[in-house]
């Protein structure tokens, strides 16, 4: 039997793969779940096989946070799922292509800024990075920007982190499991209820705004999704979306693509504090390679010790370390077990990063392992998942991990802040993202070109 409510659950997972082998059968209530630990058998489940392994587990509560299954991320696989992953991954590959580099740039010049602001104060960074990363969905999908001290950015932020988090509790992970208590009063979950009608209102007001053309400027999210609308899709079953999947699809883009992106930023600058060398290394390749400019996208070729440092991030801290619970379609087998239908499965993607048959010296962090010669390959990682159910933001993530990090280590050394004892903690706190423990840093200004 599973304990859930283990601290660090991945790594709790990967502990059991050491002893029962890269595939395990775990009972969780009444559930059974197959764990995958490594990254062959977690690409034979969810690439090759993706047809038996794309869809997600029905539950009482995931229908109450997911608008009755109709969320990307938490709706099962079918014609009108397909449709609409499509219809949210065009319009995200319409911004990639028009605007999403010069918006991220501005929030990472706007971040500079803050950081600034702190005149080489030691601070906790975590908050202006999650402001950061959510600025550029919110500019992409509302045509919006906010200030940290934002009434209507707390609003929405208060709102998402409380539905994710009472979802996770206990409190109401048992009406999934105990229908018959969801006769008796359960303050949590009347809470949850509260969140998700006040999440609702908050994106019904931005998407009308954008009909009525209030807020048009540059909302190109909003306009290739709206786009897309009324026209059956190009599926057997002439699906025809609706207001509903653009509302959905904007909270799939809200909640995917705040936390994660800001969580790995934190972890990014825990690390580098650890190993100031690599610090070093990577200013010094900004600074001969980029001449005093700031980078693009497209520099990224020739900044080999950046790509570096941000592999080996993902590698060490996947920022959704269990990615999102898969359900077998039909019975099907993986790594030779046959796997009933409705079986849930948990892509370990945590510990196929730390499979010691993969990665030499797997716990240590060691960009120099993807330099030329180090011995390892990016082709090895699956911090964004694969196959049907790819993380749906990969391509936004990938540029706003470079530019974010490429901006930050250009302009600023961090250093550990002196009323600390001790560098940060690296072991963190594992729930749907994997976040490191809050500690603080001194981002020191670098002298200018
Ligand atoms: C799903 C990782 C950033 C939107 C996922 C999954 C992973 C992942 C592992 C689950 C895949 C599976 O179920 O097998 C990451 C990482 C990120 C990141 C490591 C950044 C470092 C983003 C961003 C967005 C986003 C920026 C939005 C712009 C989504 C959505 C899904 C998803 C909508 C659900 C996809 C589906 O069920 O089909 N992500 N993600 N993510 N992600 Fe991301």
């Amino acid at each position: 039997m599973l304990e859930l409510a283990h601290d660090h659950l991945p790594s709790h997972l990967t502990s059991l793969a050491r002893r029962y082998g890269n595939i395990y059968r775990l009972k969780c209530g009444n559930t059974t779940m197959v764990v995958l630990n490594s990254g062959d058998i977690i690409r034979e489940a969810l690439v090759k096989k993706w047809s038996d392994f794309a869809g997600r587990p029905h539950s009482y509560t995931g229908d109450v946070v997911s608008g009755g299954g109709r969320s990307i991320s938490l709706g099962d696989y079918s014609e009108e799922w397909t449709a609409h992953r499509r219809l949210a991954h065009n319009a995200l590959q319409r911004c990639s292509q028009q605007s999403l580099h010069g918006v991220i740039q501005k929030q990472a010049l706007h971040l500079r800024q803050v950081l600034l602001d702190y005149n080489g104060r030691a601070a906790d960074l975590s908050e202006d990075f999650t402001v950061a990363a959510s600025n550029v969905i919110t500019t992409l999908a509302f045509g919006k920007e906010y200030e940290k001290s934002s009434a209507e950015l707390q609003r929405l932020h208060g709102c998402l982190n409380e539905i994710v988090s009472l979802w996770g509790s206990p409190w109401i992970s048992a009406l999934d499991s105990f229908p018959l208590l969801r006769k008796l009063p359960n303050p949590p979950f009347s809470r949850l209820l509260k969140e998700v009608a006040r999440r609702d209102d908050i994106i019904r007001t931005h998407l009308d705004e954008y009909k009525v053309g209030v807020n048009t400027e540059a909302i190109a999210i909003t306009s290739a999704l709206l786009n897309g609308l009324g026209k059956p899709q190009d599926t057997t079953q002439g699906v025809v979306l609706t207001d509903t999947h653009v509302h959905m699809a904007t909270v799939d883009l809200l909640i995917g693509g705040t936390e994660t992106t800001a969580a790995w930023l934190s972890w990014t600058v825990a690390f580098l504090l650890h190993r100031p060398e690599v610090q070093y290394r990577v200013y010094d390749e900004l600074c001969s390679v980029l001449d005093g400019r700031y980078p693009q996208y497209s520099d990224r070729h020739r900044l080999p010790v950046l790509c570096a440092v941000i592999s080996e991030v993902l590698r060490l801290r996947p920022v959704a370390p269990l990615a999102v619970p898969h359900r077998a379609i039909r019975d099907s087998s993986i790594a030779g077990y046959f796997i009933p239908k409705n079986t849930v499965i948990i892509p370990n993607l945590f510990g196929a990063h730390h499979d010691p048959a993969v990665w030499t010296d797997p716990y240590a962090f060691k960009p120099e392992r993807f330099l030329e010669g180090g011995g390892a390959s990016t082709r090895a990682l699956l911090p964004f998942g694969g196959g049907a159910r790819l993380c749906l933001g990969e391509a936004v993530a990938k540029m706003e991990l470079f530019l974010f990090t490429a901006y930050l280590l250009r302009d600023f050394q961090f250093v550990p802040a002196e009323s600390q004892t001790s560098l940060p903690d690296l072991t963190g706190v594992a729930s749907v993202v994997l976040k490191a423990k809050a500690y603080t840093v001194i981002a020191r200004p670098r002298p200018g070109p």
